[in-house]
C-alpha cells in the first residue's frame, strides 16, 4: 500500500472505532491533515448518527461543511467525547509531534476539552525518540526574535516558516536538531517563553489511543 492507502485505511478504521461510541448528542472533535481529510470524508456517511463537530482548522471546518456535516464554535458546546487527528510523530507512549500543518494551537485546544483523543497515523509516524521531524512553535508575530534565541538556548536551530500565518493570525518557528527525551519539561520550556502561543508537543496530554496503519494492517496501541 501507497502511504495515501495506508492513510485512508486508518482513517477507515477510525470510523469504525467510533461508530459505537456516537449518539444523538455527540460531539465529535476533528484534526488537520491530510489523514484527517479522509477521516472527515468518510464521516460523512455517519452524520445522522451524531450531533455535529468541532473543527480545528478553517480548512477542515470547510471540508466538514462540504459534506454537509454541522461545524459548532468549541464556546458553544458543553463536551466534546472523542477527538480524532493525524501526527507527525508518535513515541510509544503516544506523545506527538504535531503542526506540520500549522493547526497545532486549536489542535491542542481540542485535544484538552476531548474525553478520549484518537490518533490515526501510518506507520511511518511511529517513532523511538521523537524530534526528527522539526517541532512547530506557534509564535506571536513581534516576538519572533526574541522567541528565536530562546529556542536557541534551548539546544535547536529555529527556522522561521516562511509565508505561513496561521488560522489565529500568528507565524510558526520550526525547531530543527532537536531530539526530544524529556518530552513533556521540553513542552513546558518551550510555551514558557513569552510571545509563544503554544508549541506542537502533545505530552502533557497524549493521545489515549493510536491506531497504525501497517502493511499488515490496522493496530491499535494504547
Ligand atoms: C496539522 C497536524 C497533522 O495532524 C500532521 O501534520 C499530520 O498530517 P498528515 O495527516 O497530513 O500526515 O498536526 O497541524
Amino acid at each position: 500500500m501507497t502511504q495515501d492507502e495506508l492513510k485512508k485505511s486508518v482513517a477507515l478504521a477510525a470510523i469504525d472505532y467510533i461508530k459505537p461510541k456516537l449518539s444523538s448528542d455527540t460531539i465529535v472533535g476533528i484534526g488537520t491533515g491530510s489523514t484527517a481529510n479522509f477521516f472527515i470524508d468518510a464521516l460523512a456517511e455517519l452524520k445522522d448518527l451524531f450531533a455535529g463537530t468541532v473543527a480545528s482548522s478553517e480548512s477542515s471546518a470547510e471540508r466538514l461543511r462540504s459534506h454537509g456535516i454541522e461545524v459548532f464554535e468549541l464556546n458553544s458546546v458543553d463536551n466534546v467525547s472523542l477527538y480524532v487527528d493525524g501526527a507527525d510523530e508518535s513515541n510509544h507512549a503516544l506523545q506527538l509531534i504535531k503542526g506540520g500543518g500549522a493547526a497545532l494551537t486549536r489542535e491542542k485546544i481540542v485535544t484538552a476539552v476531548a474525553d478520549e483523543f484518537i490518533c490515526i497515523a501510518d506507520e511511518s509516524k511511529l517513532v523511538e525518540g521523537l524530534g526528527a521531524f522539526p517541532l512547530p512553535v506557534e509564535v506571536i508575530p513581534m516576538a519572533r526574535s526574541h522567541v528565536g534565541r530562546e529556542l536557541v538556548k534551548l539546544g535547536c536551530s529555529p527556522v522561521y516558516r516562511e509565508g505561513v500565518i496561521t488560522d489565529n493570525n500568528n507565524i510558526i518557528i520550526d525547531c530543527y536538531d532537536f531530539p526530544i527525551n524529556e518530552a513533556i519539561n521540553i513542552e513546558r520550556a518551550i510555551n514558557n517563553i513569552v510571545g509563544v502561543v503554544t508549541n506542537g508537543l502533545f505530552a502533557e496530554r497524549p493521545a489515549d489511543v493510536l491506531l497504525l496503519a501497517t502493511q499488515q494492517g490496522v493496530k491499535t496501541l494504547r
